[in-house]
């Protein structure tokens, strides 16, 4: 069932979780950005952190790191016993709202399947990564998970069972910029209404089906029609100090888009050019300079490729 192999190294790319109409069910991959997992075989059975790269310091016990919870729910699901050693290099700094800690479950998935003689579907992939999701936020949501597996655009339709469609991916750029400031998911979650006005669920269906409209028919002025959240924005954007200025700023410097990145605190904008989006960039990060906060960016096309073995 295993092959002979010693190692297997896979790269997983960040993401941005909820694509503005999606809450839990729309997410997107970036290029290069992402975290990498080397997975050695052992022979005794333990799962084992043995170094993590990073700029924060991360503690390397096994049951509280979302590559290693995932490696040990699947060797124990299918009787494999010989037990690993993980070294992580996290590219994707934690807390920025680009899916960190689903791209270290999702890489160290990936290099595990490649030990596999019959290595597991994508779905399967997914199915696991969201223990990870599970111990990092408290929730199984598969918005950043299912990007980083299929690369692209997806649209999680349901998790139980497992069902993930790829969305045709739009030639854009995504501008990312990361506030210092900390807001934890579970805690950006946990403030979240539990019932939506009825009139708000109506504009966002409408928002959500104009955007699938726009994915498929490469409809520009209809995406920036339709990418505006009336939902869940309104409820977290005072987590950020200057996010509605600042979400203005990107808008009048040419963003098509431009919101939370999951659930924060990094915003995300869309541009059509590389040239568009390094000026959205430097204005949003003075925006921020204005309310006294420090912030890193990052610049991508959305991304068609997901994780995959190095
Ligand atoms: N969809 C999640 C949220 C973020 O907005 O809470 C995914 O990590």
């Amino acid at each position: 069932m295993i092959k002979n192999i010693t190692q297997a190294i896979a790269f997983a790319p960040a993401t941005s979780a909820n694509m503005i109409v999606g809450f839990d069910i729309l997410g997107f991959a970036l290029n290069d950005v992402g975290d990498e997992v080397t997975l050695i075989k052992r022979s005794d059975g333990q799962i084992v952190i043995d170094s993590i790269e990073s700029e924060q310091e991360l503690p390397l016990i096994s049951s509280k790191n979302t590559a290693s919870i995932v490696i040990q729910k699947v060797c124990a699901d299918f009787r494999i016993d010989c037990g690993f050693s993980l070294r992580i290099k996290k590219g994707i700094a934690i807390g920025s709202g680009m899916g960190g800690s689903a791209a270290s479950a999702v890489a160290a998935l990936v290099a595990f399947n490649h030990f596999l003689e019959v290595p597991l579907s994508n779905e399967q992939l997914v199915h696991y990564a969201l223990f990870g999701e599970e111990l990092a936020s408290g929730g199984k949501h598969a918005d950043n998970v299912a990007p980083c597996i299929y690369g692209g655009v997806t649209l999680t339709r349901s998790i139980d069972p497992i069902d993930i469609i790829k969305l045709p991916t739009p030639e854009l750029q995504c501008i990312v910029i990361h506030p210092h400031l900390v807001v934890e998911t579970k805690a950006a979650r946990g403030i979240l209404k539990p019932d939506v006005a009825m009139k708000n669920y109506v504009m966002q269906s409408a928002n959500l089906a104009g955007f699938m409209a726009a994915l498929y028919t490469k409809d520009i002025g209809l995406l920036k029609r339709s990418l505006n959240d009336v939902v869940i924005e309104p409820q977290r954007a005072h987590l950020v100090p200057g996010f509605y200025p600042v979400k203005e700023i990107a808008l009048n410097a040419g963003a098509l888009a431009c919101s939370f990145s999951g659930s924060g605190p990094s915003m995300f904008a869309l541009s059509e050019t590389v040239r568009e989006a390094h000026e959205i960039a430097a204005k949003m990060i003075e925006g921020f300079e204005q309310f006294g906060i420090k912030t890193d960016w990052w610049i991508s096309p959305i991304s068609n490729n997901g994780a995959h073995v190095k």
